[in-house]
């Protein structure tokens, strides 16, 4: 399996921070917060990673990572995302001769987690898999809902509602097939202007061929000041018993 991650975004809600670098540079407690996605795709065994990027900062990824190898990246690609707001599934639809025929793991590069993802990528073969976290604050997120009859049976996926049917918020790990980029090629922009991964999940959900697990421990996105403060006091409390 190929890994993705996707570090395009103009990251605007974190202003001026990313005026300086970009929003998967900032710091999350002592690394750089892109490293954190890094870590999840390497310690699942997917050392094979395409970064998607874009915006003014591009080459500042190259000096921070260089060819990842410190990291326990084998093998590391850079693509550029020419509309830097053109959606997660535009960012990722970059990644297709990258993919070629394998699956792909991708994780949004302001996504955190302690989650480990190893299972789910040993034992997936086709289809898609979204992993799902329970959250107090669902209104932000693209929020599944489930089969009445089959609680265990995702049916659907909201994006931001206003009234959420459930509080299990869709975090920014998926794991998908090939046929993903053929999806992606035939989706049309959303009223914002963007390619959305919701309505690619969804596509997967009508199809029958989508999966989802829980992911267990911490994951939090970092891309609002209030959610970049909360990554940073978890992973410094985590790390140093002492801080408070
Ligand atoms: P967002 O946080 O939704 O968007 P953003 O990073 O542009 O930030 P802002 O809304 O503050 O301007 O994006 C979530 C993640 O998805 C982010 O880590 C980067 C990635 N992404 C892309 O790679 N390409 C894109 O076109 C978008 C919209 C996001």
């Amino acid at each position: 399996m190929k890994g993705v991650i996707l570090a395009g975004g103009l990251g605007t809600r974190l202003y001026p921070l990313t005026h300086v670098t970009n929003k998967h540079l900032l710091p999350v407690f002592d690394k750089p917060m892109i490293f954190y996605p890094i870590e999840t795709l390497v310690k699942a065994g997917v050392t094979d990673i395409l970064i998607v990027t874009s915006g003014p900062h591009v080459g500042h990824f190259l000096s921070v990572l260089k060819n990842g190898k410190e990291l326990g990246v084998t093998h590391l690609e850079y693509a550029y995302q020419e509309k830097p707001d053109g959606g997660i599934a535009d960012a990722l639809s970059l990644a297709r001769d990258f993919v070629d025929r394998d699956s792909v793991a991708v994780i949004l590069g302001d996504n955190t987690t302690d989650a480990n993802i190893s299972k789910a990528v040993k034992s997936f073969s086709d289809g898609a898999m979204i992993f799902l976290k329970e959250v107090t604050d669902a209104q932000r997120f693209g929020v599944a809902e489930f089969d009445p009859k089959d609680p265990s049976k995702v049916i659907g996926i909201e994006e931001k509602p206003k009234n959420p049917k459930t509080n299990m918020a869709v975090t920014g790990v998926y794991i998908y097939d090939n046929t993903v980029f053929e999806l992606i090629h035939k989706l049309k922009p959303s009223d914002r202007g963007e390619l959305e991964i919701t309505d690619v999940n969804n596509i997967y959900i009508k199809s029958g061929k989508m999966k989802w697990a829980n992911l267990d421990g911490f994951w939090s996105d970092a891309g609002t000041f209030t959610s970049l403060y909360r990554s940073n006091r978890y992973w410094a409390q985590k790390n140093e018993n002492d801080i408070v």
